[in-house]
């Protein structure tokens, strides 16, 4: 039987550090307030005109391609997933295939807009296709730069302190290994809360969800749309807004719940876990995942200190990291899992 496994992986974080202090110039906020409620001590922002989402996603894929031991042309299928791209559209899969110079194989490229699930909801679609046969080698990668757009005042501090810039690729490909690779993923959905973690404006929503007037978008009998009005720009609403407690209180039951899941559906337990990589949102968030069930320090991979939330990108460039730390072996049941704007979640169980 044919499953999916991870054959090669490669992660790029940006080289400039911001640290907590450095936020703390430009909005009240402190380095003890955020270590204490994220565990973030830094996070890197990309370079403002010399990277984008698209270029450290490419440094990202080509490490993962080498250690596959592939060539860029190998690659049959690009899965990208951002909730920061570089265009509101194309979309970044088709950027990253011109970045890596193989648009001659003229291969698809989708992209994926699941926030911080983004990663394993891509896992998952890979999956599916390296089983059906349709592709041999399939590049997957998460990349964000939310530096660009957040809301450096104190109105913006609970969620600009989070997040971090950063990409993590995984290629993807074929094994007939009996019990290895990817062994079971489940995603989710719930759309009732979608407003309370998302990047509203510029949109096409033109109001339709909530008051038109709050925008300031021109009357109906006016010619055309905007998806930016001035009065979104001077009232702010042009940035990320989150309610940290709702999402925090969500996130802790739906990463138990979808993790337990994949452990029944697989008929394993949590102690059967080498290494849990979850998505690195907070790390009492994590913490409380690893004490639900009963995992020691060794057993979960958290750097979420160092590069603060990276959304799409966390799992892939933590799990890398695990896998240059060598606490990724032959035969380790690693599990990934993941919860965020949507709200989405899901998880992942892999025999390496
Ligand atoms: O990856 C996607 C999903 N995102 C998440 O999973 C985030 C989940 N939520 C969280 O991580 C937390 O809710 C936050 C870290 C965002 C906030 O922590 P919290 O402990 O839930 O704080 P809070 O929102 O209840 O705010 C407590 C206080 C408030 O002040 P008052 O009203 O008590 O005076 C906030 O205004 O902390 C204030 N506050 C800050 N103070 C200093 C909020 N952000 C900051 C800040 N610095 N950066």
């Amino acid at each position: 039987m044919i499953s999916a496994k991870i054959a090669g992986l490669g992660f790029y974080v940006p080289e400039r550090i911001v640290t907590n202090d450095e936020l703390a110039q430009y909005m009240d906020t402190s380095d003890e307030w955020i270590q204490e409620r994220t565990g973030i001590k830094e996070r890197r922002y990309a370079s403002k005109h010399n990277e984008s989402t698209t270029s450290m996603a490419k440094i990202a894929s080509e490490i993962a391609i080498q250690r596959a031991g592939l060539d860029k042309k190998d690659i049959d299928f690009i899965i990208f997933a951002t909730l920061s791209p570089d265009y509101y559209f194309p979309g970044c899969g088709v950027l990253l295939q011109r970045e890596l110079g193989i648009t001659k194989t003229e291969i698809g490229a989708l992209d994926i807009r699941n926030q911080c699930s983004g990663f394993i909801y891509g896992l998952s679609v890979a999956d599916q296709f390296i089983k059906s046969g349709m592709y041999k080698n399939i590049l997957l990668v998460g990349s964000e730069k939310h530096s660009m757009g957040l809301d450096y005042s104190t109105e913006g501090r609970n969620v600009t302190v989070i997040f971090g810039d950063g990409a993590g690729a995984v290629v993807i490909q074929a094994t007939e290994e009996e019990g290895k690779g990817i062994l079971t993923t489940h995603l989710h959905s719930d759309g009732t809360h979608a407003e309370e973690l998302a990047f509203i404006s510029p949109g096409a929503h033109g109001g339709y969800f909530g008051d038109q007037e709050k925008y300031g978008f021109p009357s109906e009998d006016t010619p055309g749309g905007l998806f930016l009005t001035q009065k979104m720009i001077d009232d702010g609403k042009i940035f990320p807004n989150m309610n940290g407690q709702l999402v925090f209180k969500n996130a802790v039951v739906k990463f138990t719940k979808v993790i337990k899941e994949a452990l029944a559906k697989t008929k394993l337990k949590p102690e059967d876990i080498s290494l849990l990589v979850p998505h690195q949102a907070n790390l009492r968030i994590s913490q409380f995942v690893q004490k639900t069930f009963g995992l020691r320090d060794e057993q979960v991979q958290n750097n979420i200190e160092k590069y603060g939330n990276t959304t799409a990108a966390s799992i892939p460039i933590a799990l890398t990291e695990a896998w240059e730390e060598g606490k990724v072996n032959d035969g380790d049941l690693i599990c990934l899992a993941a919860f965020g704007s949507g709200f989405t979640w899901g998880s992942a169980l892999i025999r390496w």
